[in-house]
């Protein structure tokens, strides 16, 4: 009989004997898993807790900022940024390979938090000089099982935070969640005080942005991907219908270009996919049936503002077969 003050209770026990007086760190994503799970660990632990935000430039618009000053104000958890977008920019150069990718940004992830632990050692008194040797994920089941970790079921994806972690971790990992499916994560986090806004976000890849760049990622397809991602959401948000969609990855063709007509001129631009999907846990999904008058406000709208696109296309394929990334 499943309710959320028992496992926030068992949870809490949990950590408590897992990290004892040691410090931890967590990395938030700004998606509701990472927020879950560093809500729970901070009622087990306090401030022994220090939460890092990786700016690694894959970030939808305004994330930053809502982790930075609408998470913290509701948690009062102890927050320091790491602004790492050149790094990672570096790091994909040159990279279309799906896998490729995923680990590159999974490694860069892990190494960005050494970093970033090393630093905060030297710099906080608070610290007592004690290392960090615990790492929070919001890991959830379907990531587990996905990743192979679970009942045996051949590896699908390497999620970043499952599959492609590095062989030379240097933290203990403290996963809260991995039991656990979305709609139970959102109901704990409610039942610890998170804003709605915070609990009933959406869900994004770890692997962000970069994961749905078809192709290379370069600073420039980032920000026009990034700039299409924020039309979708506001469309969808001001139709109302946030509750209905699980989410909507908005995909670059990056290595696609096709002919159109735009002004006075011809143009060879990018397609930008639209993957609208109802789901209750992402295991299985169905592609949503947006009303047709919203989609085409959606295109109107990317391909009159975003630059190089002169296309809008709909994926209307269910998982299985497809996932709900591209990549
Ligand atoms: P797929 O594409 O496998 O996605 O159908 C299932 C759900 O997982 C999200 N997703 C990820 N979440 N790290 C995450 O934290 C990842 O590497 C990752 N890859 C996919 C995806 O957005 C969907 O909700």
């Amino acid at each position: 009989d499943w309710n959320s003050g028992n496992v926030i209770a068992e949870q809490v026990a949990l950590i408590q004997a897992q990290v004892g007086t040691g410090k931890v760190i967590c990395g938030l994503s700004g998606g509701v898993d990472s927020a879950v799970a560093a809500a729970l660990v901070h009622k087990a632990i306090g401030d022994q807790l220090v939460c890092v935000f990786v700016d690694h430039g894959l970030l939808r618009e305004d994330e930053r900022r809502q982790v930075e000053e609408d998470y913290v104000k509701a948690t009062g958890i102890r927050l320091v940024t790491v602004d790492v977008r050149e790094q990672f920019i570096n790091a994909l150069a040159g990279v279309s390979d799906p896998e490729t990718k995923r680990k590159i940004i999974g490694r860069e992830f892990i190494r960005t938090f050494e970093q970033a632990q090393a630093e905060l050692i030297k710099e906080s008194a608070e610290i007592d000089g004690d290392p960090i040797r615990f790492l929070v994920q919001g890991t959830l089941y379907p990531d587990v099982v996905e990743s192979g970790g679970g009942s045996g079921t051949a590896n699908i994806k390497s999620h970043h935070n499952v599959g492609g972690l590095p062989e030379d971790l240097q933290f203990e990992l403290v996963e809260p969640l991995r039991a656990l499916f979305k709609d139970e994560v959102r109901a704990i986090g409610a039942e610890l005080g998170l804003p709605a806004e915070i609990v009933q976000r959406q869900p994004f890849p770890g692997p962000g942005l970069g994961i749905r760049i078809v192709g290379e990622v370069t600073q420039a397809r980032l920000d026009l991907l990034r700039q299409a991602d924020a039309i979708v959401r506001a469309e969808l948000t001001a139709a109302g219908l946030d509750r209905e969609i699980w989410q909507c990855p908005v995909v670059l063709l990056a290595d696609v270009r096709s002919v159109g007509v735009q002004g006075d001129g011809r143009t060879y631009g990018h397609p930008i996919v639209l993957r609208p999907v109802s789901s209750e846990d992402a295991m299985t999904a169905d592609w949503t049936r947006l009303p047709y008058d919203l989609l085409a406000k959606i295109s109107n709208r990317i391909t009159n503002e975003v630059d190089g696109v002169n296309r809008v296309v709909l994926d209307v394929t269910s998982k299985p077969p497809g996932t709900i990334e591209w990549e």
